[in-house]
């Protein structure tokens, strides 16, 4: 069967489109459809109060459109239970209470991908300067791809977690994230995945890769700026101390003893972003309509199409595997002798938006002595127009160069 979705139809759905601007930044931010815009707008205009505390009608409807909206997230990532989805600002700060939620102590180990972007390294960094933990870093293969031998001649008795990257957001590359979490299951050690770069672009399944945490935005998935999740096994959470305590985390509490509250309320402190939730929980239904599998394969062949025609230019650099089924929607590239942030400036004056430079992964690119790169992320509503336009002025920054 030929693959017939056409992003023309939900352009609509997506009033920024009308800037006349050709979005290539998804990677960092997507842009918002209305039934989210809306959504959110619905909360503060009709029933804006909060959750978990008061009685009255409109504080039981945010009770009610919270719930749904976990729901929708534990669907969205096929979790076993809705008590497994914490509602945290970011993948950041999902990170985080992981990395300070774990009873961690000197000479532990944390074993890293090569390729964290800081929110899944500076953490542990922090860790490592406080606490006195050590960083193991897996090298990657020379195609940038992830190494399971590495991974498995790292893992030593004193491992107490995995934290890899599932998609890089440097340069698309999709890490065989099953096949992590077994091997490091065998080891008796536990995994968190960030998800921030694939759970809007692929279908996910946390049941059946097994992990014990993953970290996702919502910005990055069509949802509200500000929202995120944190995804854990009943287990893995039930050990977990929270980051943040205060309103809304306990049952109970005296002038000397508090009783904590079940999860996943333990790790919701204070009044929360409603709005944001809910909004997110509609995104996940958005992209749910449209089908994960149906947004990769769309995503897969504007990356085939923008990586046919870039990779004959000269002077042009694709970072990561030429083949670009192993890069998502992710196009990564160097035009030799240009700065990176230049280029996205050129670009930018032509109404194509990327982004330049080091894309939060500093790391790799400062032990490479590279300025950063190019990068060009596909989503849902880009066009096979769009590619070619944006194909179309990076050759004629090539030829400046040429
Ligand atoms: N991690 C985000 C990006 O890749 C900010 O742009």
């Amino acid at each position: 069967m030929i693959f017939g979705y056409a992003p023309e139809k939900i352009r609509k759905d997506f009033p920024a489109l009308n800037k006349g601007i050709i979005y290539l930044d998804n990677a960092c931010m997507t842009l918002k459809p209305l039934q989210v815009i809306d959504k959110m707008n619905e909360y503060y205009r009709e029933y804006p109060s909060c959750g978990g505390r008061s009685s009255h009608a409109w504080a039981m409807k945010v009770e009610e459109q919270v719930a749904e909206a976990r729901m929708r997230v534990q669907k969205f990532l096929n979790a076993r239970s809705a008590n497994e989805i914490i509602f945290t600002r970011n993948a950041t700060e999902s990170i985080n209470l992981v990395a300070r939620g774990l009873p961690l102590k000197e000479g532990d180990e944390i074993i890293l991908s090569s390729k964290e972007h800081n929110s899944n390294l500076i953490p542990w960094l922090r860790l490592a300067k406080e606490k006195g933990i050590v960083l193991v870093v897996v090298p990657s293969n020379l195609d940038n791809t992830f190494s399971c031998e590495q991974l498995k001649r790292l893992i030593t008795k004193r491992t107490k977690l995995v934290s890899i990257v599932h998609i890089s957001n440097l340069d698309g590359v999709v890490n065989p994230v099953k096949e992590i979490t077994f091997i490091a299951h065998k080891a008796g050690v536990p995994v968190l995945i960030d998800a921030a770069q694939s759970a809007p672009h692929m279908p996910l399944d946390v049941t059946k890769i097994g992990c014990d945490f993953l970290a996702l935005s919502g910005h990055k998935m069509l949802g509200p700026t500000g929202t995120g999740v944190l995804y854990g096994t009943q287990g893995a959470l039930a050990r977990l101390i929270p980051l943040v305590s205060g309103g809304g985390t306990v049952i109970s509490s005296t002038y000397t003893s508090f009783v904590e509250d079940k999860v996943p309320e333990r790790f919701e402190a204070g009044l929360q972003d409603y709005a944001g939730i809910i909004g997110l929980g509609e995104a996940c239904n958005y992209l749910k309509k449209i089908g994960l599998t149906t947004i990769e394969k769309h995503e897969q062949k504007l990356n085939c199409r923008v990586t046919e025609q870039l990779e004959k230019e000269p002077y042009l650099e694709i970072i990561g595997p030429k083949d670009y089924r192993q890069r998502s929607g992710i196009v990564s590239f160097n035009i030799r002798g240009l700065d990176p942030l230049n280029v996205a400036r050129l670009l930018s004056s032509q109404n194509i938006a990327v982004r330049g430079g080091m894309h939060c992964v500093h790391s790799w690119f400062n032990e490479k002595r590279m300025k950063g790169s190019v990068r060009a992320s596909f989503y849902l509503y880009n066009t096979e127009a769009e590619a070619d336009t944006f194909v179309k002025a990076v050759k004629g920054l090539v030829q400046l160069r040429a």
